[in-house]
């Protein structure tokens, strides 16, 4: 084993790590995709099976992960070959992560983008004009426009760029302690707000009252893959800010208090947002268009709805911002240690490259519908696919089974490779990392490749 790096510096405070961390998991992952699908599958059984998956499913392997990253101390593909040396085929499960966080950010991008023209169009007055096919169809204007959607999504990576290239501490540390912040704030001003409206007791029961009947097998395996993704696992994120911790912080108390912030965040956005669908008497299981195009129409018909949509679509784009900053450091962190770059040199080359890619993207909603990389599948949803099917679960099934068959107590003679507690919850996570978490993502896999359908 090559030895484990001189311990670098990171993060200022715990405190700065887990706003670093939460704002990777809380992204468009919370605020836009988990209150779809959790309309989608039905409300409170759905949410059950989710936590679930997020208590035995998610948190063990965050916990591997944070720990390779910090017993390595080097980035996703670095640390794997400082624990197992430089041939190792491990590095292959590094490289799997670094290559699904640059992928990621590049059709990231494009999503966050339009959160930043929906800033735009609250504050200047353009969401409010107009009936409300004129306010939905807004959306339909904003991708079918190829210019407007590479410019928004050139100032998101821009502004990421920006962050990432102060470092950890004077970059992503310091900018999460504003943004996550601001992002909480705002919205428990819109969850109040939710609460006190005529649909908030229904979108209460919607979530908390569970109805076993309206539970599939595609249900199970959605909240198994939402509960990975909204957790930002599988893509070196967790190993690569795991790298910056300190040798004595619990991992297990980390991991937790993260977790829970990421799923307070996901069930107050959806309650928000149910408490407006359901007070203008609209169906709940509007899809992908939920957030973009049902929301402003609902947002025009409360009081005060234009100051909520700009401080909603505010929220979103800080939620984005804070997740993609994670995903550039994945690839920043590759390039600074195994490359020896710069910082400046290594983020302006990652995000420019992740722009170029995010442009067939961004063209894939309009000039080039219809080119289809993967059969039936836009340049946009087959980059998803690859990434959020394929590559995050892998990622994650990889890490699991090297927690729980390679990583020997051998390992664990230096602070920063030992878990604090050995006892109770060792075992228990040991048992999940070992068993329970690869069947399940193996299970998810397996499906996904169409073998149960
Ligand atoms: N967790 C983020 C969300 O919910 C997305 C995200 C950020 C992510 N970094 C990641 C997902 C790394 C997987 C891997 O939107």
């Amino acid at each position: 084993m090559d030895t484990p790096n001189a311990l670098r510096s990171g993060w200022a405070s715990r405190f700065g790590f887990i706003l670093a961390a939460t704002g990777s998991a809380v992204g468009l992952g919370n605020i836009w995709k988990f209150p779809y699908i959790t309309g989608i599958h039905g409300g409170g059984a759905f949410v059950l099976v989710y936590l679930l998956c997020i208590l035995l499913l998610g948190l063990p392997i965050m916990v591997a992960e944070l720990l390779i990253g910090r017993c390595g101390q080097r980035d996703a593909i670095g640390s794997f070959m400082a624990l197992e040396g430089r041939k190792s085929p491990w590095r292959l499960v590094g490289w799997g992560s670094v290559a699904a966080a640059f992928v990621l950010l590049s059709f990231y991008s494009v999503v966050a983008g339009w959160s930043f023209d929906y800033v735009c169009k609250a504050a200047t007055g353009i969401l409010h004009r107009g009936n409300p096919e004129q306010i939905s169809g807004l959306f339909g204007e904003l991708t079918a426009s190829a210019p407007r959607l590479v410019f928004w999504q050139a100032l998101f990576i821009l502004t990421t760029v920006g962050i990432v290239i102060g470092g950890i501490r004077g970059g992503i540390e310091r900018w999460s302690k504003i943004l996550m912040p601001g992002l909480f704030g705002l919205l428990i001003l819109l969850f109040l707000h939710g609460m006190f409206s005529p649909g908030g007791m229904q979108s209460l029961k919607f979530m908390f009252v569970p109805d076993f009947t309206k539970l599939t097998s595609r249900s199970l395996l959605d909240a198994l893959g939402h509960a990975f993704f909204t957790l930002s696992l599988g893509a070196g994120v967790m190993i690569t800010y795991g790298s910056y911790l300190d040798p004595e912080a619990d991992l297990f108390g980390l991991s937790f208090r993260i977790a829970l912030l990421d799923t307070l965040v996901a069930m107050l956005a959806s309650l928000t947002i149910f408490s407006v669908v359901f007070s203008a008497g609209m169906p709940i299981d509007g899809g992908p268009g939920l957030v973009f195009k049902t929301l402003p129409i609902l947002f025009m018909q409360l009081p005060f709805g234009k100051v909520l949509a700009l401080v909603f679509f505010l929220l979103l784009a800080f939620a984005a911002l804070t997740s993609a900053i994670s995903m550039l450091e994945v690839v920043v962190a590759y390039v600074i240690d195994e490359w020896g770059w710069r910082r400046a040199k290594a983020t302006s080359f990652g995000g420019g490259a992740a722009f170029l890619l995010g442009i067939p993207c961004a063209l894939s909603f309009n000039l080039w519908e219809g080119i289809k990389l993967l059969p039936g599948r836009t340049v946009f949803q087959s980059f998803d696919m690859l990434v959020s099917s394929y590559l995050l679960p892998l990622g994650g099934l990889m890490v699991s089974l090297y927690a729980g068959w390679v990583w020997t107590k051998e390992r664990e003679k230096p602070a920063s490779c030992r878990l604090a507690d050995s006892g109770v919850l060792f075992a228990v996570w040991h048992f999940l990392v070992r068993y329970l978490a690869p069947a399940a993502v193996l299970l998810v896999l397996l499906n996904e490749a169409g073998l149960f359908s």
